[in-house]
């Protein structure tokens, strides 16, 4: 076989693929806040960052300032907001144009910036949280943790890194904890809208020096030590644990930028125990000092570096095909036929005239 260089990677691949082009055009960007993030259902928060009248959390949808503000009579949220600080409480406020908002799939906060949304999020969710469903919805969740991390890197291949799970193989501890038969069985299950979730498999936590067994804390109606996976369109990832739950939510804040907020949940009745040790649980793998969470942003920032703005494009493959099993490229596959959707072009082709 000839040596290959650039022009050989330039080809037309024969299997499934994407140009690297949508991850770092400015024009992309700029037409994904449009076309995208102004249409969808946006989990800002949750319910349990707001239960007193008058708390209050902002964020950005698409670049329009956005608060979620608890009245005392139900939650509502509004744009246009002049308010700038994260989180606080007000008692009286005048926000101007009103929209959009639901608590749905353990208390999230949900908002869209489309004033007549055609789906209400459990339509636009599409059956993506039923797995999950009897143990974030049957106990009051809480969240106990939150921090946000701006990294170099666009938003959809932090996304990327939630839907496959072949850089797994990075994760020293996923290594040593969880290839077992049954992880290599879980299955990778699309919904519409471009949602995918992961089946559960049994995590074995002991393998790992110095951890021991999670079940005794297990979320309702899960047996022990399971772990779910949610990743709904366009980029918002749902974690379960079994004894703790993560969500993450991205805002996009250029091609090669994203803001991403984590935050960790136990019950709302834990004991002062029972929390310290989900506590533990989460850091341990998702803290900024745990086994997972910084290889996964090393990861994606290191991608980011070589998809930059006026990079030579190239192609991405997604052509594994494997019954839909845990290495299955079917979820990118599934996300990005949707995003072609929305966005009126191809991922293959996307600067095509
Ligand atoms: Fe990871």
């Amino acid at each position: 076989m000839p040596p290959r260089n650039h022009n050989t990677w330039l080809k037309k691949p024969s299997v499934e693929y994407i140009s690297s082009e949508i991850y770092s055009s400015h024009a992309i960007y700029k037409q994904e806040q449009e076309d995208i993030f102004s249409k969808v259902w946006v989990p800002v928060c949750h319910l349990s960052e707001m239960y007193n009248k008058g708390d209050y959390r902002t964020t950005q949808i698409a670049g329009q300032n956005v608060i979620a503000w608890n009245t005392g009579n139900g939650l509502k949220a509004y744009m246009n907001s002049n308010i700038y600080q994260p989180a606080g409480n007000i008692t009286t406020a005048d926000f101007g144009k009103e929209l959009p908002c639901e608590v749905k799939h353990g208390q999230m906060v949900w908002v869209t910036l489309d004033p007549n949304p055609t789906q209400s999020v459990e339509e636009w969710t599409a059956g993506a949280f039923d797995c999950i469903t009897d143990a974030i919805d049957t106990e009051e969740l809480e969240v106990f943790h939150y921090h946000k991390a701006v990294i170099d890197t666009n938003y959809k291949l932090w996304h990327d890194t939630n839907s496959e799970f072949y850089h797994d193989f990075m994760h020293y501890f996923n290594r040593v904890s969880g290839f077992n038969d049954e992880y290599f069985a879980r299955k990778n299950i699309p919904f519409d809208n471009g949602h995918v979730n992961v089946s559960s498999f049994t995590v074995n936590y002991e393998e790992y020096d110095g951890f021991e067994d999670r079940g005794e804390l297990s979320f309702p109606n899960l047996p022990p030590n399971q772990w779910y996976m949610v990743d709904l369109f366009p980029g918002f990832n749902f974690n379960l644990r079994g004894s703790a739950y993560r969500s993450d939510t991205v805002t996009p804040l250029g091609p090669n930028k994203v803001l991403i907020e984590f935050r960790g949940y136990g019950l709302r009745k834990d004991t002062k125990e029972e929390r310290e040790t989900r506590i533990k649980h989460h850091n341990s793998i998702w803290g900024p000092f745990g086994r997972n969470l910084h290889e996964d942003l090393i990861g994606v920032a290191g991608q980011g570096t070589t998809m930059r703005e006026g990079t030579e494009p190239r192609n991405i493959l997604h052509g594994r095909h494997e019954n839909g099993t845990i290495h299955d490229e079917i979820g990118m596959r599934h996300y990005y036929e949707k995003w072609g959707d929305f966005m009126g072009m191809s991922p293959s082709l996307p600067l095509a005239a």
